[in-house]
């Protein structure tokens, strides 16, 4: 008798925001859940109205702001989760390297890391200053309550190295692998540095209200299987374990990994994130379906004819077939330029799918 609230909360649950997370941890949902990468952003009007006032870091760093651009992006766009408004490389300043965003340039480190000396003098100690990211989340925890899924994030450690080594995007990543096969000492520790930073940060994410976890390995597609092993797939995997170990379910996403999906599903990540460039089945199928599958939309899908982009959206769902744990998502983020109407109706084109009527 006693437990009979508590199942009427859970059946409750299952219409709302647990929609996202129960397909995380391959539960039965009533619908495929929704959300894009970089749902709020310069596609967005809102947004482009917000960053007339303040910078990209000033947003991140304003709990209010970064806040409201989480909730007005998701409300709009009618979706199951919402991604927190923060960027991968805010963890960079505690651990003691400044960077800017240059219009039209992406992000620039400006004394990147290059020697055993420079990673030595990295600071671990300072994650702490990073709560103003929690502090927006439990903002947005507050507002949406079991309304929506609530995604906190950081970089996986091998794209956050990349960043650091590089000083910013990089074609052939020429620096990192100096560094990780010429000095693999210093590459590890510098990979340990990162991994103890990130750890504390999902934790005060976690705390805060985040419902799950997404680790972007955007950068991974760059490794040979080879030297994913050797080089990347140790540290990734401990800080899936660590986060996991918080409660919460972690995607774990990455470009151009084909060839790593194996490999990367043996983090143990709950769920895998795929890029677009395969179709969905045959990245769940080199996933395992002991894990759940994330994406997988061209993003730039999004500007082509809604008849085309409703037959991509019902490919993505019918490769999916039903299979509990698939989470509906791009490939890749939106890029600026995007039609918010076309996202709006992958939405609905989403929300109204039924796996017989697509067969007909
Ligand atoms: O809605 C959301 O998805 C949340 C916001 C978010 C941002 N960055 C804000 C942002 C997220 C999840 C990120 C993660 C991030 N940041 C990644 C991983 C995701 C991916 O795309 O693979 C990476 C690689 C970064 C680093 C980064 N930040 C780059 C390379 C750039 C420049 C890109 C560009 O097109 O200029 C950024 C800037 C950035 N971060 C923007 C936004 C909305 C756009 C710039 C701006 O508003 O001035």
């Amino acid at each position: 008798m006693d437990t009979k609230p508590e199942i009427n909360a859970v059946e409750n649950s299952i219409l709302d925001g647990s929609r996202f997370v129960r397909a995380c941890l391959r539960k039965p949902v009533d619908r495929t859940p929704v959300w894009f990468l970089r749902q709020a952003g310069r596609y967005m009007q809102e947004y482009r109205d917000v960053r007339k006032h303040h910078t990209l870091v000033e947003i991140c760093k304003q709990p209010d702001l970064a806040a409201e651009v989480t909730i007005t992006a998701a409300e709009k766009l009618g979706v199951d989760a919402a991604i927190i408004f923060a960027d991968l490389l805010l963890p960079l300043e505690p651990m003691g390297l400044d960077f800017e965003f240059l219009a039209g340039e992406g992000p620039v480190v400006h004394h990147p890391v290059r020697t055993a000396e420079d990673v030595k003098a990295l600071r671990v100690d300072r994650a702490a200053d990073l709560d103003y990211v929690a502090k927006a989340i439990s903002k947005v925890a507050a507002h949406f309550k079991d309304r929506l899924g609530i995604i906190g994030f950081c970089g996986a450690p091998y794209t956050l190295a990349s960043y650091m080594i590089e000083g910013g995007g990089s074609r052939n990543y020429i620096e990192t692998k100096k560094l990780m096969y010429g000095n693999t000492s210093a590459w590890q520790s510098l990979l340990d540095k990162i991994v103890a930073v990130l750890t504390e940060y999902c934790l005060q994410q976690v705390q805060a209200g985040a419902d799950v976890i997404q680790i972007f390995d955007s950068w991974v597609g760059s490794l040979s299987l080879s030297d994913y092993r050797q080089y990347a797939f140790e540290a990734s995997k401990r800080l899936v374990r660590a986060v996991q170990a918080m409660g919460v379910p972690v995607i774990y996403f990455g470009v151009e990994t084909a060839g790593l999906l194996n490999d990367m599903a043996g983090t143990g990540a709950d769920v895998i994130g795929l890029d677009w460039h395969q179709p969905l089945d045959e990245g769940w199928r080199s996933v395992g379906y002991n894990h759940a599958v994330q994406g997988n939309l061209d993003p730039i899908t999004l500007f082509a004819p809604v008849e085309i982009l409703e037959q991509r959206v019902k490919e993505v769902l019918r490769a999916a077939n039903g299979r509990p744990g698939h989470i509906f998502n791009l490939g890749h983020g939106i890029v600026p330029g995007t039609p918010v109407e076309n996202v709006q109706a992958v939405v609905k084109m989403v929300r109204e799918f039924r796996l017989q009527e697509a067969s007909l």
